[in-house]
């Protein structure tokens, strides 16, 4: 494979997605984000080009999105409706035929999908996060390292879950909610709220952020 993908975002997130994206045979060719610190440098050796807000708003190539923050994510994605969203499974990963992975979504090392599991697009399940049967993991979710997800769960569209959190099986995390590190869902959880603890419990919640367009620039 010799496609050439350009990153948009540099964040923590990137440099495991580069790694991810050159195990399956992709090229990464450059890099653009918007923190004038980073223009000239390069990371895992791919060279920073520019800012994202440069890019033509009708940029059409290969891309992923090198960026954790599920808002952010999703503002950079809105940005580029013509942009061709790659989406790469590590090698190491194990994804059973069953299962479905969206446009855009991202599987790193050590990750297991188990049968009938749909995961949606522009997802991030991260390093040895595991999805078992039958689950829903909606758009922009990002499962942080060592997530656990019991059978029959609902991650709805946008939700964070910390690293080595969990859930029991049948329980729903509503949209745009965020579960604390080594958090475990019993019941549950509305949308827009971050929920910490063992088992979790509702600390904050959160507005509708979606007539927030500015992010981007921020
Ligand atoms: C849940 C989380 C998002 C909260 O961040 P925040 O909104 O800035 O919250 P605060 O740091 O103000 O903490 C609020 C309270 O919750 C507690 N708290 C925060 N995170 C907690 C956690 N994971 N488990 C238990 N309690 C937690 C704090 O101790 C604090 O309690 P206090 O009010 O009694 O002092 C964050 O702590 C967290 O767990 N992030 C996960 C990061 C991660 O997994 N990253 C992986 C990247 S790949």
């Amino acid at each position: 494979m010799n496609t050439q993908v350009h990153i948009l975002g540099a964040g923590g997130h990137a440099a495991v997605l580069i790694a991810t994206l050159e195990a399956k045979g992709f090229t990464v060719a450059a890099i653009y984000d918007d923190n004038p610190d980073l223009l000239n440098t390069t990371i895992m050796n791919v060279p920073v080009r520019g800012k994202v807000c440069d890019l033509p708003r009708d940029f059409s190539g290969p891309a992923a999105v090198g960026i954790g923050d599920n808002i952010t994510r999703h503002t950079i994605v809105n940005m580029f409706p013509d942009c061709q969203w790659v989406s790469a499974v590590h090698p190491s990963a194990v994804v059973d035929p069953s299962a479905t992975i969206g446009i855009g979504t991202v599987v790193f090392a050590g990750v297991v999908v188990q049968p009938r599991s749909v995961i949606g697009n522009h997802v991030i399940l991260n390093t040895s996060c595991s999805v078992d049967h039958d689950c829903v993991v909606g758009d922009f979710c990002h499962l942080a390292p060592g997530v656990r997800l019991a059978g029959i769960v609902t991650v709805e569209e946008g939700v964070f879950m910390g690293i080595a959190s969990s859930t029991i099986p049948q329980t729903k995390v509503g949209a745009w909610s965020t579960v604390g590190a080594g958090g475990v869902v019993i019941r549950d959880l509305p949308p827009r709220v971050t929920a910490v603890g063992v088992p979790v419990r509702i600390i904050k919640r959160h507005p509708d952020w979606s007539d927030n367009t500015s992010l981007i620039n921020s």
